[in-house]
C-alpha cells in the first residue's frame, strides 16, 4: 500500500512512537487524520503536521464507534495506542482490567473492523497494529499487558487470513523497549535483565515496511532479545527461571511503580 497521498488515521499520536509516526507519515504525503484523548496534546501536533483531528477515548465504546464514523474513508489504519498495564493483576481494580482490554485490544479490533469495509469495498487498504514483543513472551508483572498484546497479536494475524485476496493487508510490528522517548523510556528505568533497548527510528521504519510490503508481522528489537522472545514462547517455564535469575524483578518493581498512575 502507498503512504503518499493515502488517508492515514493513527491513534497515539500524543505518545512517544506516535509522535514520531506521525513525523514520518507527514514526511511521507499521507493525509493524515490524529486522534487522542487530550485536545490540548493533540491540537499541536496537528498543527504542525497539518493535520486532521478527531477526539477520542478509546477507552469509551461510543467514542470508538463515533471515531470509526468520522474517519469513515480512512485507507490505513495505525492502531497504536495502548495504556502500559504493568503491574500484578492483585493489584487491579475490575475497572482498571476493562480499561487496558478496551484501550490495547477492544479498540483497536473495533476500529479494524469498521473501517474495513471501506477498504474491502475500494480493494486496497491496510491496517498495522502497534504490538509488542510482550505478545509472544510474557513476563513477571505484566499480565494485563501482556495479554492484550497476545490478543491483539492472535487478531491480527487471523484477521489478516479473512482479508486474503480483498487488496486489504493486516500487519503488527512488535517492538521491544524503546530507548528515548515512550512509555519504557518514560520510566528513567534500565531495561530488565539489561537487555539492549531498540531506537524509535527502527520502531517507524517498521511501521512503514510493514504498510508499504504487507508484512504479517515484524518484531523490531536487537538480535538477542528477539531470539529470546522464540525461545520464551516456546518454554515458558523456563524462560520464567532465567528472568529470575538474571533479576529480572527488582528492575520491573521500578517500571510498574512508574507507569502506575497510567492505569
Ligand atoms: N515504548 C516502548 O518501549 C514500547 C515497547 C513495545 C511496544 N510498545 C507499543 O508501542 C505503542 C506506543 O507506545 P508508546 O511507547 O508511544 O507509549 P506512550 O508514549 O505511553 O503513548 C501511548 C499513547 O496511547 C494513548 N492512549 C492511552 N490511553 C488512551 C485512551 N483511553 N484513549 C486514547 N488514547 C489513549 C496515549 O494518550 P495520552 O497521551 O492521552 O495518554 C498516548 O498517545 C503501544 O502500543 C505500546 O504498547 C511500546
Amino acid at each position: 500500500m502507498h503512504i503518499a497521498g493515502a488517508t492515514v488515521l493513527l491513534t497515539g499520536v500524543t505518545g512517544g512512537i506516535g509522535g514520531a509516526l506521525a513525523a514520518e507519515l507527514s514526511a511521507r504525503g499521507a493525509d493524515l487524520i490524529l486522534t487522542g484523548r487530550r485536545r490540548e496534546a493533540l491540537d499541536p501536533i496537528a498543527a504542525r503536521l497539518g493535520a486532521r483531528t478527531i477526539l477520542a477515548d478509546l477507552a469509551d465504546p461510543g467514542d470508538v464507534l463515533r471515531l470509526a464514523s468520522e474517519a469513515a474513508g480512512t485507507q490505513i489504519l495505525i492502531a497504536n495506542a495502548a495504556l502500559p498495564s504493568s503491574g500484578d493483576v492483585l493489584d487491579y481494580t475490575p475497572e482498571q482490567i476493562d480499561r487496558a482490554i478496551s484501550v490495547n485490544l477492544r479498540a483497536p479490533a473495533v476500529l479494524a473492523r469498521l473501517l474495513a469495509e471501506d477498504m474491502v469495498t475500494a480493494k486496497q487498504g491496510h491496517i498495522c497494529f502497534v504490538g509488542s514483543l510482550s505478545g509472544i513472551a510474557a513476563t513477571k508483572s505484566s499480565s494485563m499487558y501482556t495479554a492484550t498484546k497476545f490478543g491483539l497479536r492472535g487478531f491480527s494475524l487471523s484477521f489478516r487470513q479473512d482479508l486474503h485476496g480483498t487488496g486489504v493487508g493486516v500487519s503488527i510490528v512488535q517492538p521491544g523497549f524503546v530507548r528515548e522517548l515512550g512509555m519504557f523510556a518514560n520510566t528513567g528505568s534500565p531495561t530488565p535483565g539489561g537487555v539492549r533497548t531498540v531506537a524509535p527510528e527502527r520502531v517507524v521504519k517498521g511501521v512503514m515496511r510493514a504498510i508499504e510490503r504487507d508484512v504479517a508481522e515484524i518484531n523490531v528489537a536487537p538480535f538477542e532479545l528477539r531470539l529470546l522472545t522464540k525461545i520464551a514462547s516456546h518454554f515458558p517455564g523456563f524462560s520464567e527461571r532465567v528472568q529470575r535469575l538474571a533479576g529480572a524483578e527488582q528492575t520491573m518493581d521500578v517500571i510498574v511503580a512508574a507507569q502506575r498512575s497510567s492505569r
